[in-house]
């Protein structure tokens, strides 16, 4: 076997070395080096670094502690330690090793299933792959196909409000706007439901799941589980919103049962996720709670990561009049005097569209973090990572590093075209993790991508778009996703 050879702390026989644009190991030393050997930001004596991670933005403080410490440092809370890693090749490595190496968090189990949810986010070995493969099916491009007539219509509708509210100068809260945008989507998708956000933003629907992911943020990182020996007026809250989206589901879950006893040629060909599912529960034996748990998770899922990657990119477009400019011109080659783009065909053709918002997904992922932890002893690039240890990947990190992205810090959608790819020397999309990776990689990316394309292309086909803040009062803040906060923008009709 090739004896490893290191210069400046790099493993100059890693697989990972061969090209200058590959992520480049962090490796710590020849021997096995342990997590207690790793360095660590100062914290508090005994809450250790609690104090500083229960804020909205914690992805900043890791972001602050990888500037301290370097890409791999240890933390505490309250004595109990975590991995965190901002180191490219260690974070695909962990994610590549799942499900069998690397799970996520058991606590984030812990916390879904205590929501009563035992959907394919929170399944883990066995359990994920039954889980997972009719999920990776009723999101694939073909089924994703068949849904389009839902984007363009909510397009449309959303569309028709925007109208409104450029006519009366009406300052807009985008990001609620793109909330029910993609709420109405995932639902028609997830059980053939329109319950139009779109029309009605008092919608009952939305403001429960609204109240889930942040109370799963705090529960993730809370010290001591509080809301176990007493409920606080959040979690009662929160045990209202669950309660009604269960009844809602269930209901949906009946009436679709009926459906399908009716009209047995559903069975061949089900018009939703919720139909397939039951089908295939027919031959697999999901039972309800598990069916209850995977239109949860997709409800879930779906939602936030959509729409406040949306909000990011209108972020950037009203800061980059001729970004706008660029986006309305493909428009117009591709769809001509249309409103909007009319098939999938047509998304395809928009490259520079696309390009803004793989930019936009470079510099600013919705999930900047994911927690996971070990389920056996494992040694990555000469860390030993021991059985049971928990683990923050920061994916954020190197997709803002000047080593893999030149001008890193810099929004530049150019870097993502084909044609102008040479100019830019670092450019390194495998270590783009904001859609996860290995066999856990998001399966809603292709619709995610449509909802974006069909979306973004229209509002620049037709707006121009300001920022009516200044871009320094617009934050991220971290709920589970990251979204910027305080986002206001006005539109005007072209
Ligand atoms: C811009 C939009 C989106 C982003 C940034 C995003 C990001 C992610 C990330 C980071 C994960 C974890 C992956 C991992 O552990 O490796 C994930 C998982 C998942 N996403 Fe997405 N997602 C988006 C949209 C969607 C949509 C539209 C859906 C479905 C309607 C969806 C459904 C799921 C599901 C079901 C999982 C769990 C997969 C598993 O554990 O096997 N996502 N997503």
């Amino acid at each position: 076997m090739k004896k490893d050879r290191f210069i400046f702390g790099i493993n100059l026989n890693s697989k990972n070395n061969i090209y200058y644009n590959q992520p480049k190991a962090m490796v710590i030393d020849k021997q096995n080096t342990s997590i207690k050997k790793l360095p660590s930001p100062k914290g508090h004596l005994i809450l250790g670094h609690l104090p500083k991670f229960q804020t909205s933005n914690k992805h900043q403080v890791l972001e602050e502690w990888v500037e301290e410490c370097g890409e791999l440092f240890r933390i505490n809370f309250v004595g109990k330690e975590l991995l965190v890693s901002a180191n490219a090749v260690i974070n695909n490595e962990i994610l590549k090793s799942r499900p069998d190496k690397f799970r996520r968090l058991s606590k984030m189990n812990e916390i879904l299933i205590e929501m009563g949810v035992d959907g394919v986010f929170n399944a883990e070995g066995k359990s994920w792959k039954r889980h997972r493969k009719p999920v990776t099916e009723a999101l694939n491009a073909q089924k994703i196909k068949g849904f389009h007539y839902v984007l363009i219509n909510k397009t449309r509708g959303l569309l028709q409000k925007l109208e409104k509210y450029s006519e009366n100068s009406t300052i807009i809260d985008i990001r609620k706007e793109a909330m029910c945008f993609t709420i109405d989507i995932t639902t028609a998708i997830a059980f053939g439901h329109d319950i139009n956000a779109i029309q009605d933003r008092e919608n009952e629907f939305q403001k429960h799941l609204e109240i889930i992911f942040p109370m799963i943020n705090e529960r993730i990182t809370a010290p001591v589980p509080l809301w176990r020996f007493m409920k606080r007026k959040k979690d009662k809250k929160l045990l209202r919103a669950i309660g009604s989206i269960e009844s809602i589901v269930h209901d949906f879950i009946k009436r679709t049962k009926r459906k399908l006893e009716e009209t047995p040629s559903l069975k061949k060909e089900p018009t939703n996720f919720l139909e397939a599912l039951l089908v295939l529960g027919e031959e697999t034996g999901f039972s309800d709670k598990e069916i209850y748990g995977n239109i949860f998770t997709m409800l879930l899922a779906g939602e936030d990561t959509t729409s406040n990657t949306i909000s990011w990119i209108i972020y950037y477009l009203s800061q980059n009049p001729k970004v706008v400019s660029k986006i309305r011109e493909e428009a117009i080659e591709v769809y001509g005097e249309d409103k909007i783009s009319e098939t999938v065909e047509q998304l395809a053709k928009m490259t520079y569209t696309n390009a803004v918002i793989q930019e936009t997904i470079r510099l600013k992922p919705t999930t900047p973090q994911l927690y996971l932890e070990s389920n056996e002893d494992v040694v990555i690039e000469n860390l030993m990572i021991p059985k049971g240890t928990k683990i923050i990947t920061q994916t954020k990190v190197p997709q803002t590093q000047e080593k893999y992205f030149t001008n890193a810090a810099k929004f530049i959608p150019e870097r993502w075209l084909k044609s102008e790819c040479p100019i830019y020397r670092n450019h390194s999309p495998e270590v783009i993790k904001a859609f996860g990776g290995g066999a856990r990689f998001c399966p809603g990316k292709y619709l995610a991508i449509n909802e974006m394309l069909i979306l973004v292309s229209a509002i620049c086909k037709n707006f121009n778009i300001t920022l009516s803040v200044d871009p320094k009062e617009v934050t991220e803040q971290f709920e589970f996703t990251m979204y910027p906060d305080n986002l206001k923008i006005k539109l005007e009709k072209v």
